[in-house]
């Protein structure tokens, strides 16, 4: 299908003209290009049937050598949630939302069904893979979650606390909450609305990595990334600059620089 709807989700998310060539899509990838972060809720529950079905997109995920190394924890329990919420930066959509899942690196499963020990689990490999595989899945229950006209926003803040979260949460050694997810019905009177990208020009590369067309057009985010915030009343701070502070040091890491130790913990090796 190559519509008029189509390019202005193209030019929504880039903030620049669609290809004259006209804009491929159809129903999933018009869905999957209207995303945002939603963190204003409505007070409407989701409901068991809903989540089931949000479980069943993330299990058709790929997964690596079909391990299915995750777990997904569901939270709906207000007192339980508002101590997780404080966990994780008080970040006050937590609340608000009426499900809170949190994804979890799973390697203690293997651990449990496998007659012998499994060196092969305390590499780094077997972490990201589990990494890997649980992204996967939590980004297919978000795709599925928008499709049904529900909202979410990711919490990487569930890495703040790790040792605190794995307690509240009474994770076994060998699982490890890689982000959280917030999920409710979005708010109508405080709609989000969709943040630009990077132009394609950054981010795709034909046949090998190059950086040369990449200053001019990085230029050019920046200047749609603050007439985004300057439409939703944000604080402007331009994309460069984000990248640079958010990574400057240990310190703008919110306590996550001591992941390592952490995880050691937790029970992954990392070797
Ligand atoms: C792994 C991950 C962790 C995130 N953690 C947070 C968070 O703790 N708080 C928050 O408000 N948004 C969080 N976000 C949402 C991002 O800020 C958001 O996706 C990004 O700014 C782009 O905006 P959009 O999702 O509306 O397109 C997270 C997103 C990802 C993928």
């Amino acid at each position: 299908m190559i519509d008029k709807h189509a390019a202005s989700l193209f030019v929504e998310r880039y903030r620049s003209l669609a290809p004259e060539g006209g804009v491929a899509c159809n129903e999933v990838i018009g869905m999957i290009l209207a995303h945002r972060s939603v963190r204003a809720f409505a007070g409407e529950a989701v409901c068991d049937e809903v989540l089931s079905q949000l479980v069943a997109a993330a299990q058709s995920a790929a997964t690596s050598s079909n391990l299915q190394a995750w777990s997904v924890i569901a939270v709906r329990d207000e007192q339980h949630k508002a101590r997780l919420a404080e966990l994780c930066d008080n970040q006050k959509f937590i609340l608000q939302a009426p499900l809170f899942l949190v994804w979890c690196a799973d390697l203690s499963r293997a651990r449990r069904v496998s007659p012998h020990q499994l060196d092969g689990a305390d590499y780094l490999e077997a972490f990201l893979l589990s990494v890997v595989d649980v992204s996967l899945a939590a980004q297919n229950a978000a795709v599925a979650a928008e499709s049904l006209g529900l909202g979410i926003c990711y919490v990487g803040a569930v890495r703040n606390h790790p040792l605190d979260i794995a307690k509240e949460l009474n994770l076994p050694p060998g699982v490890f909450g890689v982000f959280g997810m917030s999920v409710g019905h979005p708010d109508p009177a405080k709609p989000a609305a969709v943040r630009p990208r990077l132009p394609q020009s950054v981010v795709l590369h034909f046949e090998h990595y190059g950086t040369k067309p990449e200053a001019k057009a990085i230029a050019a985010y920046n200047e749609a990334q603050g007439d985004f915030q300057k439409e939703q009343g944000m604080k402007l701070i331009d994309w460069t600059s984000r990248v640079a502070s958010r990574l400057k040091d240990a310190a703008s890491l919110d306590g996550r620089d001591i992941l390592r130790q952490a995880l050691q913990a937790l029970g992954f090796k990392l070797r």
